[in-house]
C-alpha cells in the first residue's frame, strides 16, 4: 500500500471512528479494488480470469466495544448502523451496510463468533465504476470482524465467504473473481484464477507495464437485469446442450471443437457460448504472452476481448467502445478493453510506464471529444491483496 501518500489513505476511516465514535483503533484494514486484464463473464461459467488488485482501497478502521452490537458509520454515507452480534441477519440496514452485515452472517454460518465493534469505513476507490468497491468492503469486513475474534482466515476461505455475502445475503448473483482479487492479488501481479478448480497463479507483469483505468463516469447497476439476464442465457445453453447429447456441467466443458455443433443453439446463446469458450482461451494467452516477456501480442487479444464482449455478449456501450478507440490511439497503449460486467464502467489499458502522462492527457482528452463526457482516468499499480495494516502505518499522524 501506499506509505509513502499524505495524508495516508487510510487517515480518513482513522478519523471518521474517532469524530463518530470518539476512539482510536485496535486495528485497520484495506482492502483494494481490481481490475480485470482479461476473462470476462467466465467466473460464474466455471472459467478463467485474469485480474490484477488496484492501489485503491476501501479501508476500515476498528475497535471492540465489549458490547454485543456492532456498529459502524461509513463516510459516504449518511448515518450510523447498527446489528446485533448474535442475529447480525435481520435485513433492516441500507443497501451499504448489507455488505459488512452480509459477511457477519457468513463468518456465523461458519462458526466463526462476532464481537462488538465500532467501525469506520472510508477509502479512496471509486464507487460504482466497476472497479469492485462492493468486494473491496467485504474483504475489509471480514479482516476486522475476524480479528476482532483474534481469528484469520486463509485469503481464499475469506474470499469464499464474502463472495457467499454478495451472493447469498446481499442477492447479488456476482461471481468469485472480484472477491478472490481483493483477497488474495499480490503486488506487481496478475492473478490466474481458475474459478472451478480454485487453482491459482500469480503472473508478474513486469516494470515497464503500467496499469490505466479509464472510467466512463456512466454505471449501471450489476444487481440490474441484464447480469442476471446474462447468466440465464448461460444456464439455458448449458441445458440446451445437456439436450443434444453433450457430456458438460458448464460452458468450460465446451471447447472451440464443439462450437459449429454449439452453432445450432437459438440466438442468442450460440453467441454467448462463444464468447466464453473464446475468452477462457484468451485468458490463457494473455497470461502466456506476460510470461514469456511479449507484451506486444496483447494489443490483439485484449481487442478480440472487447469485439466479443460488444458483438458476442452484448454488454458493452457507446460510451465505452469510445474509450477503448481513445486509448488505442494515444501515446503509450498497449492494448485496451472494457473490464468488469460491462453496461458502463471502466476500461483497463496496459501502458508503457514512461508514457503514462501523455497516454491520460491524450485518452481523456479522445474521450472526451468522442463523446462530449468527461472520463475519470487513473494510473495504477497492481496492489497486495487485503490486509490488517502494522498499527505503525496507522498510529503516524493521527494523534496517537
Ligand atoms: C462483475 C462480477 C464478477 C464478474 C464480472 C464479469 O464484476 O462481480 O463476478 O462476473 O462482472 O466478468
Amino acid at each position: 500500500m501506499a506509505l509513502m501518500s499524505d495524508p495516508a489513505p487510510w487517515t480518513a476511516a482513522v478519523d471518521l471512528l474517532r469524530r463518530e465514535f470518539g476512539t482510536q483503533p485496535d486495528f485497520v484494514a484495506g482492502a483494494p479494488g481490481r481490475v480485470n486484464l482479461i476473462g470476462e463473464h467466465t467466473d460464474y461459467n466455471d472459467g478463467l480470469v485474469l485480474p490484477a488488485a488496484i492501489d485503491r482501497h476501501v479501508f476500515i478502521a476498528a475497535r471492540r466495544n465489549g458490547s454485543p452490537r456492532v456498529r459502524l458509520a461509513a463516510a459516504a454515507f449518511e448515518g450510523r448502523v447498527e446489528f446485533p452480534c448474535d442475529d447480525p441477519g435481520r435485513p433492516v440496514l441500507p443497501a451499504w451496510a448489507r455488505y459488512p452485515q452480509g459477511v457477519a452472517v457468513k463468518l456465523l454460518a461458519r462458526g466463526i463468533s462476532v464481537h462488538g465493534l465500532d467501525a469506520a469505513i472510508a477509502g479512496d476507490l471509486p464507487i460504482g465504476a466497476g472497479l469492485s468497491s462492493s468486494a473491496a468492503l467485504e474483504v475489509a469486513s471480514a479482516l476486522v470482524l475476524e480479528a476482532a475474534g483474534d481469528h484469520a482466515l486463509p485469503a481464499r476461505d475469506r474470499a469464499l465467504v464474502c463472495h457467499a455475502a454478495e451472493a447469498e445475503f446481499v442477492g447479488v448473483p456476482s461471481g468469485i473473481m472480484d472477491q478472490f482479487a481483493s483477497a488474495l492479488c499480490r503486488r506487481g501481479h496478475a492473478l490466474f484464477l481458475d474459478c472451478r478448480s480454485l487453482e491459482t497463479h500469480h503472473i508478474p507483469l513486469g516494470a515497464s507495464l503500467a496499469i490505466a483505468v479509464c472510467d466512463t463516469g456512466t454505471a449501471r447497476s450489476l444487481a440490474g437485469s441484464a447480469y442476471a439476464q446474462r447468466r440465464r442465457e448461460c444456464t439455458d445453453a448449458v441445458l440446451a446442450l445437456q439436450k443434444t447429447g453433450m457430456k458438460i456441467a458448464s460452458l468450460r466443458d465446451v471447447t472451440a471443437d464443439d462450437l459449429p455443433r454449439v452453432e445450432r443453439l437459438p440466438e442468442p446463446l450460440y453467441r454467448r457460448v462463444r464468447h466464453v469458450v473464446t475468452e477462457n482461451a484468451r485468458v490463457v494467452e494473455t497470461a502466456t504472452l506476460l510470461e514469456s516477456g511479449q507484451p506486444a501480442g496483447l494489443a490483439e487479444v485484449l481487442a478480440a476481448s472487447h469485439r466479443s464482449l460488444r458483438d458476442d455478449y452484448e454488454v458493452s456501450s457507446r460510451e465505452l467502445d469510445a474509450m477503448v478507440d481513445a486509448a488505442l490511439a494515444s501515446p503509450g497503449c498497449i492494448a485496451a478493453r472494457m473490464t468488469g460486467a460491462g453496461f458502463g464502467g471502466a476500461v483497463v489499458a496496459l501502458v508503457q510506464r514512461a508514457a503514462a502522462d501523455a497516454f491520460l492527457a491524450a485518452t481523456a482528452e479522445g474521450f472526451q471529444k468522442r463523446t462530449g463526457r468527461a472520463g475519470r482516468l487513473f494510473m495504477t499499480e497492481a496492489a497486495e491483496g487485503a490486509q490488517l495494516l502494522e498499527q505503525r502505518d496507522w498510529g503516524m499522524g493521527t494523534g496517537n
